[in-house]
């Protein structure tokens, strides 16, 4: 079958692999009809997010039909159309059972205290083959697949994979209620479904920050109220918008590859920083390999957390779902504590969120293809990548019909 492989860093191919078999009796393969590329997978080749082994295939995010089931696999049958959650949980320890799916005692083979296990990751999330191929093996399938009804389109139902359930999950732990103001950094897939998520938990409004214009437009269209951070001091437009109080509730979606503003007010205080974000930079990538323009990490790793802070009011929240390496050590935590915020992070717990999202999607309150900007044949996935790691403004989904991948 054909599979995005990582061979290093910089280096994805289209390769023909070996089709994936049951290895224990609560597997189910799973062939593919969709699957997308997300910023983390991003954040891998560019080194940021270290430790993938080569060969590893690519990908967490997907649906498809179900191929073959193993013996203790009981509530699904071959035929069965289904997402599959990012993250992988057995669905009985006792993390699992109050909702920590992402905090699996059992999934990562690396020990209970090793973190996410998810699919297509590095060493230490388990190293297990990603969903950006024609097949994939979905361990512990009983919980770690979600059927769904033939009215969600593909298109609906890849973003429920990923990209909304995580989203979701930040806007939970940034603990929105109705009225709250919020800012959201980071305005991509993670950061669009982010300001629709704070809009249906009932925030009143919502600061888009990026400095992309295309995804600025998108949150405008939500009704956000775009901050283009090479243009204005996101800090100061912000305080300046809340009448010197700040927002009540704040989330990153923007991760360890952040940047720094390179014109507008906020530059002269990010060159004054400049030392500290090399120093950030080896922290977080001591190896990278861009090429031809692609794979460069962000220049200002600890850009977006120090603003957030900044523009956080006192006794506020802070949502961290950006990805962040163990290696990153910076975090402006004097601030934090002086304003008394409080901080919430973390991988999303996929599997809890996914079905009440479904419905929302199937009961026409949310239209999350909407994000949808570019669909790309399986042969033209590491093109996607290319394209996704530069400036496009929305997301890629890869299709993965027979038809496409022959
Ligand atoms: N916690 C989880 O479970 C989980 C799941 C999925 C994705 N993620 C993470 O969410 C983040 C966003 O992913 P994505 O798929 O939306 O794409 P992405 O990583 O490309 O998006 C990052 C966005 O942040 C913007 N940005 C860069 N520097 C900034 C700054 N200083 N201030 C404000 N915005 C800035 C970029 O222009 C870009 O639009 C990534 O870090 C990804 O790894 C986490
Ligand atoms: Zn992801
Ligand atoms: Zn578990």
């Amino acid at each position: 079958m054909k599979a995005v492989v990582y061979h290093g860093l910089g280096d994805i191919r289209l390769d023909n692999v070996r089709e994936p078999k049951i290895k224990d009796p609560q597997d189910a393969i799973v062939r593919l009809t969709a699957s997308a590329i997300c910023g983390t997978d991003l954040h891998m080749i560019r080194g940021t997010f270290p430790g993938m082994k080569p060969g590893t295939i690519l990908g967490h995010e997907g649906v498809g039909i179900v191929e073959e089931i193993g013996k203790d696999v009981r509530n699904l049958k071959i035929g069965d159309r289904v997402i599959i959650p990012s993250t992988i949980a057995c669905g009985y320890c006792a993390y699992c059972r109050q909702g920590y799916y992402a905090q699996c005692d059992v999934a990562n083979p690396n020990g209970p205290q090793a973190g996410t296990a998810f699919f297509g990751g590095p060493v230490p999330a388990g190293s297990f083959d990603g969903l950006q191929a024609e097949y994939a093996r979905v361990p512990f399938a009983t919980v770690g697949l979600i059927k769904i009804p033939d009215s969600l389109t593909d298109d609906q139902a890849i973003m429920l994979s990923d990209i909304f359930p995580t989203a979701y999950f930040g806007a939970a732990l940034a603990e929105i209620n109705e009225g709250d103001t919020v800012a959201v950094f980071g305005n991509r897939p993670v950061g669009q479904f982010a300001i629709a998520s704070a809009k249906i938990m009932g925030a009143e409004r919502v600061f888009a920050v990026d400095n992309i214009p295309s995804r600025l437009e998108m949150a405008r269209k939500q009704g956000a109220e775009p901050i283009n951070f090479d243009e204005v001091d996101p800090v100061e437009r912000i305080e300046q918008l809340t009448n010197g109080m700040g927002v009540r509730r704040v989330i990153d979606a923007v991760g360890v590859d952040a940047n720094r503003p390179h014109s507008g007010p906020a530059a002269e205080k990010a060159d004054q920083m400049e030392q500290q974000f090399k120093q950030e930079m080896k922290q977080v990538a001591p190896k990278n390999k861009p090429k031809n323009g692609n794979w460069h990490q962000g220049d200002a790793p600890g850009q977006a957390v120090m603003w957030e802070v900044q523009a956080a009011e006192k006794g506020g929240t802070l949502s961290i779902i950006g990805v962040y390496p163990q290696t990153a050590q910076f975090f402006p935590i004097g601030l934090a504590m002086t304003r008394q915020l409080k901080i919430n992070m973390g991988n999303c717990n996929h599997r809890k969120y996914i079905p009440s999202l479904v419905s929302l999607v199937t009961g026409g309150i949310v239209h999350p293809e909407q994000v949808l900007t570019e669909r790309e044949p399986m042969t033209s996935a590491i093109e996607a990548y290319k394209a996704f790691d530069e400036r496009q403004p929305g997301w890629i989904k890869v299709e993965l019909e027979p038809a496409m991948t022959a």
